[in-house]
């Protein structure tokens, strides 16, 4: 897109992402929370989703349905399916909005209790949910993540012991 400047002239803008910087004003002013954005923004104060945005955490919901094809030996594909459950959570802990959502296909083995854990302390609510839909003979099983938590810090989800 094509946009006039001060001197008349035209520069190409692609890709301008506006932010909302809340510095100094009458609402931050006075509170002791502050987050610097990925391009050294300074934002201090300011909403929950203000300060979402600042740290890039603008998505609603994530959808996982990833599995790797199965090999048809269950732990192996438990494990594979628990790789890419704890890569979609990172990718949640990175986007997602507070009160936030995850939808997460998962193959049952005796790491998913660790997982489900991981899952609890970013989100308030977590379903354990086997759809009549999905087969009974099948091991496949969906986690439903219900309203991301407001400043979990990430060591907290990732490095506890399940
Ligand atoms: C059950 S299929 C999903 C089908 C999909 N929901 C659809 O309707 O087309 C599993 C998907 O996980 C993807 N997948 C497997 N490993 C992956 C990885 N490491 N990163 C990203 N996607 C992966 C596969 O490519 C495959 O498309």
């Amino acid at each position: 897109m094509a946009e006039e400047d001060e001197n008349g002239g035209t520069e190409e803008v692609v890709g301008v992402i506006e932010r909302t910087r809340q510095v100094g004003n009458e609402e931050g002013a006075g509170k002791a929370d502050s987050v610097i954005d990925a391009f050294g923004s300074l934002t201090v104060g300011g909403s929950q989703k203000q300060r979402d945005a600042a740290e890039g955490r603008v998505v609603d919901v994530v959808l996982s349905d990833m599995m790797m094809n199965a090999s048809g030996m269950p732990f192996r594909d438990h494990a594979g399916s628990m790789d890419l459950c704890n890569a979609a959570l990172t990718f949640c802990y990175d986007t997602l909005v507070t009160g936030g959502h995850f939808l997460c296909k998962f193959y049952q083995g005796k790491e998913d209790h660790a997982l489900e854990m991981r899952l609890k302390r970013l989100f308030e609510k977590v379903h354990r949910i086997k759809p009549e839909s999905s087969r009974k003979e099948s091991k496949e099983s969906y986690f439903v993540c219900l309203r991301r938590r407001p400043d979990v810090a990430r060591e907290d989800v990732f490095d506890q012991p399940g």
